[in-house]
């Protein structure tokens, strides 16, 4: 008899599930306001577009080398010295197929099966799946609301006396709490992955969306973390599946080599579009200036509705809101707020197996009258 491998059977990530009945019930005819997925509704800026359509006129789109155009890598360097002041060598930068290739790579490159990887609950879903598949052991260390739901130097070394662990990954901005961490925080975490002999891996594909604390980039207190970042949010560039790693240099051969034979480089039209994307910071601001007035309108008005337990957003475009009040499962609760209020919403479970029973998480990445009309409909509905 013919079987699937166990290691592939991996959860649903709910958002995407939402996200499909959603369009199923639009596509019978119903108005929905999406809030379930992570994704800006602006376009990608113009001068993106534009130099894709340049691309596509002159002609030849092929591969390129593994590690992304020449370029593209100088480009992203030059974000790093004008935005965070780091001199960092086009060497040392991989372009990828989204930030989601980053992950498969490093945790390729970096860990062998078996090996311990901490993640912080809760968290993007995707690090779990892909961890699990490739057969690493996912170790889930709860965070707190009290502690702005961030991952501190104690519970990893009380992790690592455990059981040696060889990886950390955190994201900050943080998905599904749009919570930041502080500098001194992140400096500790990565100080103490330095001492514990751990891999440090930050995820700064939100960086860029922040409403007051800017965030760090882990490059500052290290050149031995492995940096994975995107095009996808900030510039709106999801569907063109675009992203970018920065890594040691022990760790380049290992992810150019993989990066070949997994996928052979990232897509050349996007690779062209791309560096046209750092000369979009007019167009992006105004976008990002569109999220803080819709963080804002949240705020004041979902604790009206009885949604006004969650922390502000430091950055992102997600609210992580404790529905506990309301539900002692949110599960039901995202699948009645779509068939009965008509807004798609995501619930706690996708970010954390444990307690996300109590948690919803909205998007505010679409328009300031999505957000007005959420509000409504969710008033009405919750009564
Ligand atoms: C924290 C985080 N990392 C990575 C991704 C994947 O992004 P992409 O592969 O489009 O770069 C997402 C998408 O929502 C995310 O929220």
């Amino acid at each position: 008899m013919l079987t699937t491998s166990n290691r592939g059977a991996i959860q649903p990530f709910l958002a995407m599930d939402v996200m499909a009945a959603a369009n199923r019930l639009e596509a019978a005819g119903q108005d929905v306001v999406h809030m379930e997925v992570g994704q800006p509704g602006a376009p990608a800026p113009r001068s993106v577009r534009d130099a894709a359509t340049k691309a596509l006129r002159d002609g030849r789109i092929g591969y390129t080398d593994a590690l992304g155009l020449r370029a593209l890598r100088e480009a992203i360097a030059a974000y790093y010295a004008s935005h965070h002041g780091l001199e960092i060598s086009p060497e040392r930068i991989a372009v990828t197929t989204g930030s989601s290739a980053g992950f498969n790579l490093s945790f390729l490159a970096l860990f062998e099966a078996g090996d311990r990887v901490i993640l912080p609950t809760p968290g993007y879903p995707a690090y779990r799946n892909i961890l699990g598949a490739l057969g690493l052991e996912v170790v889930e260390l709860a965070t707190k609301a009290q502690d702005r739901w961030c991952l501190t130097p104690d519970a990893i070394r009380a992790a690592h006396v455990k059981s040696p662990i060889k990886g950390v990954l955190i994201a900050s901005p943080a998905n599904p709490s749009g919570t930041i961490m502080k500098s001194e925080t992140l400096q500790a975490v990565i100080e103490t992955c330095e001492e514990l002999g751990i891999w440090f891996i930050s995820d700064e594909i939100y960086h860029g969306l922040d409403y007051g604390m800017k965030p760090n980039c882990a490059l500052r207190y290290s050149p031995n973390v492995v940096i994975i970042n995107s095009f996808s949010k900030y510039y709106c560039m999801t569907g063109w599946r675009i992203g970018w790693m920065v890594l040691p240099e022990k760790a380049l051969r290992s992810v150019e080599c993989l990066g070949q034979s997994l996928y052979i480089s990232a897509p050349m039209i996007s690779q062209v579009a791309a560096i046209a994307a750092f000369d979009a910071t007019d167009e992006l601001e105004v976008i990002k200036h569109g999220y803080a007035k819709n963080r804002d309108f949240l705020m004041a008005q979902l604790p009206k509705i009885g949604l006004g337990n969650f922390l502000p957003m430091d950055g992102a475009f997600y609210v992580y809101c404790d529905v506990s009040s309301l539900t002692d499962d949110s599960m039901e609760f995202a699948k009645k707020s779509l068939e009965e209020a008509k807004v798609a919403i995501t619930p706690g479970a996708d970010f954390d197996p444990k307690l996300g029973h109590h948690y919803v998480r909205l998007s505010f990445a679409g328009t300031y009258g999505a957000m007005q009309e959420a509000v409504k409909r969710l008033g009405g509905w919750l009564g």
